[in-house]
Formats: C-alpha cells, structure tokens, sequence
C-alpha cells in the first residue's frame, strides 16, 4: 500500500492553523519595535524556531538588541501566542488532518511529529490527538532549527525507521528543506510556486493520499 515505513508530520500549518496565530503575535511584536510585517515576510518564518524568527524581524529595526532585551520580546510573542492558543480545541483541527493521521495508522506506517515550536505538546493536547503518534520530538532538545535536518533525521531515529523510508509533510519553505536535506521524500502543504523544493505539493490533508507518493 504504501513504500514509506513511517510519516513525519510538522504541526503549525499542517495538522493545525496555529500558523495564523504565529503570524498575529509576530506582526504585534514586530509593529511594537516598529518594524513592518506582512504576510509575505512572515513565509520566510514559517518553521523557524522562536529566537530565529525574532533575529529576522529585528534585522529591519534602525536600533541593536542587547541578548536581554531580544529575550524579553521573544517571551512577549509567546505569551501572546499561549493566550491565541489557550481556546483551541479539536474543531481548530485542519479538514483532513484526523482522516491522514489514520490513513496512515491504517496502512501500519510509524507515525511522528516534528515540529520546532516548544509549545507543540500543548497544542496537541488541545487538539485531541497526541495519542495519535509513535513519536513526538521535543523541540527542547533540538540544537539546530528547521531547514536544519535534525528534527527529521531526530523523529527517524526515534521511529527507528531509516530516513530514505520516511515521507515528511511540512508547510513551509525551510521545514521542505530540511526534510530533503534529511533524504526524505517531501510532500508539501501550500502552493508549488512557493513549495519549489518538495516532491509533491497537495493544497490540504484533504488530500492526502498515501498510495500515491
Ligand atoms: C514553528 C512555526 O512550528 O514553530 C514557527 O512554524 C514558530 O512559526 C516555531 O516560530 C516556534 O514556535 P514556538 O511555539 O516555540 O515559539
Ligand atoms: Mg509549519
């Protein structure tokens, strides 16, 4: 049915549209520093770990941050984003996300999560489905953020499935990355023009089809 043995899901974008929500705490955080954003610039966010997608809207303010000062903005957005997330439940579900998730269960693949934000384990518990995989990295005990391979090569290895085996779902440009630069097959969530880099690009879970990659 499948030539994969296991799939690695990233979450905000994918399973979830906490994406948005990354969006809304950044455009705050960044419009408060006076710096302007937009959903063009917040692409080049998506996947980034927290500290890293501050350093990249701080790179168009006129003034230097000292390490205390970018810490205490980067917790600013967090708490912002916990109060956005705070009242997600399994309707903030994205269409097709349950059905992937046991499509694949059902083909009897590994399933894992890889997502670098450190809020992941309580979205998931939000959403109802943290039972739902074999294996969650904790984004914790990454080093080095997406389009760094790490997480993937990290779920993998926890999976114990060889990465050549494994097919990874991701929304973003440099959670596509990491999952090539990890000899994943990379199936992309969004629209190819932005996507170049993945194997496949679907619009949604909707529609997702295991047998076809
Ligand atoms: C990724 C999102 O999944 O997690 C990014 O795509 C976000 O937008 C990153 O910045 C880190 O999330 P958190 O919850 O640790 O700040
Ligand atoms: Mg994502």
């Amino acid at each position: 049915m499948s030539r994969f043995k296991a799939v690695i899901f990233d979450l905000d974008g994918v399973i979830t549209d906490t994406a948005h929500y990354h969006y809304l705490a950044w455009k705050q955080l960044a419009e408060s520093q006076g710096v302007h954003f937009d959903h063009a610039f917040n692409e080049n966010l998506k996947g980034i770990d927290r500290m890293g997608s501050l350093d990249l809207i701080l790179a168009s303010s006129s003034r230097t941050y000292t390490p205390e000062e970018k810490l205490a903005l980067a917790d600013t957005k967090n708490l912002h984003y916990q109060e956005l997330i705070a009242t997600m439940s399994s309707k903030d579900l994205l269409p097709g996300a349950v059905e992937a998730l046991d499509a694949v269960r059902r083909a009897g693949l590994r399933i894992g999560l890889a997502s670098v934000s450190k809020n992941a384990f309580t979205v998931l518990g939000r959403l109802g489905i943290t039972d739902k995989f074999d294996y969650v990295v904790d984004a914790a005990t990454i080093a080095r953020g997406k389009p760094d391979p790490e997480i993937f090569l990290k779920a993998a290895r926890e999976l114990g499935v060889a990465p050549a085996d494994c097919l990874g779902v991701e929304d973003a440009v440099a959670g596509v990355a990491a999952i090539k630069s990890a000899g994943m097959f990379a199936l992309g969530i969004g629209h190819p023009f932005v996507l170049t880099e993945a194997d496949v690009v679907i619009t949604s879970l909707k529609e997702f089809n295991l047998a076809a990659y």
